[in-house]
């Protein structure tokens, strides 16, 4: 077919479908319409600001907060940050060094690599929540002792009501055991959707579906590891209706 043929045939196709979308007898559009990617929740104007004053009341709290030792040697505490609409909430263990002087979560090495699989999700970190289950720096970043944990629990909990997110991410064997209430290995939970119930109770409400994985800090230094972080991330995003293009 010469090209002015094929351009008169693709002329006449167009005219011919657009006569019967005019007439009512097609609903398809010529090219069908790029997919909504939602990458925030759909809330009024409102509801934002409601969630957005609930979740300073929650950092003012924190900033005073004196429930355990880590009080007299943190810089700054860490609450956390990023959007009250968020639809993905990312949870880590506790701040470190970067983290304790800015008052930030993951802002270091680890946080930048979190960075990067937040954007290889085609997401920005203000379009998700960071926060982690300390709000302030174990010393010399030991591991979270248990009355830590259960001191600082509360704090998440509410912040995870307020936000309500459509996914949790657990960052490594701390965050997945404390929110899921295990003693189970990261190796065997990572990968496998897991349920969240608000301050652990079955009878609070419908879980959130909570995707363990590994800690960005572990990936540093296993990085032949980072293929099964991203198929879990590649779950999540299945399951939030994103692109995946990689
Ligand atoms: N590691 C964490 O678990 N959280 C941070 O905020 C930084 C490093």
């Amino acid at each position: 077919m010469t090209r002015n043929l094929q351009a008169d045939v693709r002329g006449a196709v167009a005219r011919h479908l657009e006569t019967d979308l005019s007439l009512g007898l097609r609903e398809t559009p010529l090219h069908s319409p790029r997919p909504v990617i939602r990458k925030l929740q759909i809330l009024t104007a409102d509801k934002v600001a409601q969630r957005q004053t609930a979740l300073a009341a929650i950092n003012e709290r924190v900033g005073q907060c004196t429930r355990c030792g880590l009080a007299k040697t943190r810089t700054k505490t860490v609450p956390g940050q990023g959007n009250p609409a968020a639809r993905l909430v990312f949870v880590g263990e506790a701040p470190g060094r970067d983290e304790d002087q800015q008052g930030l979560a993951f802002v270091g090495r680890a946080g930048q690599l979190l960075t990067k699989m937040i954007e290889a999700m085609g997401l920005t970190r203000d379009e998700v929540y960071i926060c982690n289950i300390l709000k302030c720096r174990p010393p010399e970043n030991r591991d979270p002792a248990p009355d830590e944990i259960s001191n600082c629990w509360p704090y998440l909990d509410e912040q995870l009501r307020i936000i309500q997110p459509e996914v949790i991410v657990a960052l490594g064997k701390p965050a997945s055991q404390t929110l899921l209430r295990t003693k189970e290995g990261i190796g065997r939970l990572r990968g496998v959707w897991q349920e969240y119930y608000t301050s652990g109770s079955s009878a609070v409400g419908e879980p959130t579906p909570l995707m363990p994985t590994f800690h960005p800090a572990y990936l540093l230094r296993s990085p032949t590891e980072k293929g099964k972080a991203w198929s879990d991330l590649k779950q999540v995003m299945t399951r939030l209706g994103l692109p995946i293009t990689r």
